[in-house]
């Protein structure tokens, strides 16, 4: 399992006298990818396994990045950065006074492109550290859209499903915009594999667009049913229904198939997954590369299923429980998230 004690430890600020420290785990959607695009219901979970470290000091100087894919002055930072650089660019100015920079360093073990929200993840980081850095508090809401704005620099339309589930500290339903806790009635014992390969979400949307525009009934009905399962499986989740809960990841992999957006990667680490005693398994996020999701019955079997997978290929893997309602202890993936906020507002 990758550690990220690394990015717990205290801030290197190499060069920085006084920087301000946002962090942002990552994610892992357990239903809905795709179809919450058009308004179906979602399920996401917190990743904390993975995360994301902001160190910001603000400047009226030239501002500057250092990160692992690029460091020098933000003006020549590579277009791959230009999430990064529009969460830093819309955070200093809804924030700080005009004409102010920023020195920024970013450190990240979520994988880029896996759909483990790496993008939303790194936005919500910078974000937080600028907010922290301006002394400004910022209501969950008003991260929300900031983070949207990257979002929309990195995927075109998002659903806003990342942006959400990246700050989150408990699994959360999302639908149309809206979020609410989604409390367990079981642990879930869940295991993510990498196959290495980058994900296309953005390529993988659009397809899903196209096919929609040229069949709308038969994609219609699948977008339809992925939406159904998620909203079954909000019901399973509620009271620990595992086995119902994997036959559903399952049928929601076939589906996702179906739509076009899984790769034979994705499709041989699922089914090694299920051979080594997984309840159930589906690519996670945007499919056509990335991750896949799989419920363990148990901590024990999580680990055999990890072995597997890892003997299978996979690039990367990582387990993580997601405890039942009454164990959430209050600790979670991102900063600045009180208990307030985590009664994310039950509209959905
Ligand atoms: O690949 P990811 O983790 O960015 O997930 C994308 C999820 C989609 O439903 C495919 C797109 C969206 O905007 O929700």
């Amino acid at each position: 399992m990758t550690s990220s004690a690394s990015l717990d430890a205290p801030a290197p600020a190499r060069g920085f006298a006084h920087p301000a420290i946002g962090r942002a785990g990552g994610k892992a959607i357990l239903f809905g990818e795709h179809s919450v695009v058009y308004g179906h219901p979602a399920i996401a979970v917190p990743l904390p396994e993975v995360a994301v470290r902001a160190a910001v000091q603000l400047t009226t100087g030239a501002g500057r990045l250092r990160s692992a894919l690029y460091t020098g002055p933000l003006t020549r930072a590579p277009q791959r950065l230009l999430p990064t650089v529009t969460a830093l660019d819309a955070a200093l100015s809804a924030l700080c006074p005009p004409g102010t920079s920023a020195l920024l360093e970013v450190e990240s073990d979520i994988p880029a492109e896996r759909g483990l929200g790496s993008s939303a993840a790194v936005a919500a980081a910078v974000i937080s550290a600028v907010a922290e850095a301006a002394g400004v508090a910022l209501s969950r809401d008003e991260r929300f859209e900031l983070i949207q704005i990257a979002e929309r620099a990195a995927h075109g339309r998002p659903s806003g499903l990342d942006a959400r589930a990246v700050c989150a500290t408990q699994p959360l339903w999302f639908q149309a915009g809206a979020v609410r806790d989604l409390p367990l009635g079981a642990p879930l014992h869940l295991v993510v594999a990498d196959t290495g390969v980058r994900g296309r979400t953005g390529e993988a949307v659009a397809a899903v667009r196209e096919r929609l525009a040229a069949d709308p009934h038969d994609t219609g009905a699948q977008l339809g049913e992925l939406g159904a399962l998620a909203d079954a499986a909000g019901a399973q989740l509620r009271v620990g229904d595992l086995p119902a809960v994997g036959a559903a990841m399952d049928r929601a992999h076939a589906v996702l198939d179906l739509l076009g957006v899984s790769d034979p990667a994705l499709d041989r680490l699922a089914s090694a997954a299920r051979q080594a005693g997984a309840l159930g398994a589906k690519l996670t996020g945007g499919g056509r590369g990335g991750c896949v999701v799989a419920l363990a019955p148990g901590r024990d079997e999580a680990d055999r299923i990890a072995g597997a997978l890892r003997r299978t290929g996979a690039a990367a893997v990582w387990t993580t429980t997601v405890p039942r309602a009454a164990e959430v202890s209050g600790t979670g993936a991102a900063e600045h998230t009180d208990s307030a906020e985590r009664a994310v507002e039950a509209t959905a």
